[in-house]
């Protein structure tokens, strides 16, 4: 079964409490299973994960080099101003994996600060606004 790593960024944690004006009433918990179980329809094997550490997900995104894993990624707040993220992103396209960077929100509706996306220009797509639904887009993207 092909393995995809799902990587979830800072403050994600929390959904469901955070905000739920702007990211929904799903929490964490939710989404994991939500796209677990999507996963698993369409032949994937799904590895769901979250951090609060820049240095963690960094581990994780050369894991998925390294792994030759195809990665969903939230990169939350260090969408907007992590090149440490960015470079670690890029080796994972480079290498002819895929990595789609998903948002729950679509954060062009929203602060200037995040109408930027450090990410993007090395992306295979992304996909925003969508609430969980933009993960699950994601997957399907990745097993079609
Ligand atoms: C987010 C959007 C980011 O701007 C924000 O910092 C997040 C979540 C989203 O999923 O909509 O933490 O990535």
């Amino acid at each position: 079964m092909q393995k995809v790593l799902v990587l979830n960024g800072p403050n994600l944690s929390r959904l469901g409490s955070r905000e739920p004006d702007i990211y929904g009433s799903t929490n964490y918990e939710g989404l994991v299973s939500a796209v677990t179980d999507l996963g698993a329809d369409l032949g994937l094997s799904v590895d769901v994960r979250q951090t609060d550490s820049e240095a963690e997900l960094i581990g994780w995104l050369h894991e998925a080099v390294d792994n030759e894993l195809d990665v969903v990624l939230n990169p939350a707040a260090f969408t907007h101003y992590s090149y440490a993220v960015r470079d670690a992103a890029v080796q994972v396209t480079k290498s002819g994996k895929k990595l789609i960077e998903v948002h729950l929100s679509n954060p062009h509706t929203r602060e200037e600060f995040r109408h930027t996306s450090v990410i993007s220009g090395v992306a295979t797509g992304v996909i925003a606004g969508f609430g969980v639904t933009s993960y699950l887009l994601a997957l399907s993207a990745i097993a079609n």
